[in-house]
């Protein structure tokens, strides 16, 4: 990673260290990991706490469309950096959990989630508001990728189960600091609802 790419998160870690949740932006690996399964073909993409977009612009390699991204970014200098680096995506400077206030689609056309927040950094209630908010707007055959820095899944077990949730291990990088397993998390019973 350049330098020069790990100064903004270096400040902006500094200003807000719990919400930012890692001193570094992840590497190249775990970019790849997480948006493995994701295409030309997916259609709209919404992206939780982009940070300074190393998943967002894995995204675009992948095939998405710059237009068909929404960036969800609660950091104001990450949220400006994003609008600049990606003219054309609609990158929207909130509060990941206030998803399900807003209206940001009509009805649920999303095909992915892709997730870069620091779960492990936050309550129960926060994570269900998170998750809860990105599936309104994802279709049934949708699914919500994120990593995590633990153990195991850092969506809890009582989150998936409140939402008729399934979570699945994609697979786990070494090549990141720290290595970092991916998960994705789908409907148990696509189809309903
Ligand atoms: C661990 S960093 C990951 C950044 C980037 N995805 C990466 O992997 O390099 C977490 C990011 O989520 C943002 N964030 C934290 N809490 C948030 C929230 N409630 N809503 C939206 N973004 C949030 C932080 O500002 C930061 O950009």
């Amino acid at each position: 990673m350049p330098f020069a790419a790990a100064i903004p998160f270096l400040r902006e870690w500094m200003r807000s260290p719990r919400s930012v949740a890692a001193v570094l932006p992840s590497g190249q690996a775990l970019a790849s990991l997480i948006t493995k399964d994701i295409s030309a073909v997916t259609g709209p993409v919404l992206e939780l706490g982009p940070g300074t977009g190393v998943f967002t612009q894995a995204l675009l390699a992948r095939g998405v469309r710059q237009q068909d991204l929404t960036l969800i970014e609660y950091g104001s200098d990450f949220a400006r950096l994003l609008q600049r680096r990606f003219p054309e995506a609609r990158v929207l400077w909130m509060d990941a959990a206030l998803l399900d206030r807003h209206e940001l689609y009509r009805d649920a056309p999303v095909g992915a989630v892709v997730c870069g927040l620091g779960f492990l950094n936050m309550p129960q209630e926060k994570i269900a508001a998170i998750v809860k908010g990105a599936f309104r707007y994802l279709r049934q055959d949708g699914a919500f990728y994120f990593f995590t820095y633990g153990e195991r899944c850092s969506v809890p077990d009582a989150v998936l189960a409140e939402l008729d949730l399934e979570a699945t291990h994609v697979g786990k990088t070494f090549r990141n600091v720290p290595p970092a397993p991916v998960y994705r998390i789908t409907r148990r019973w696509p189809g309903q609802g």
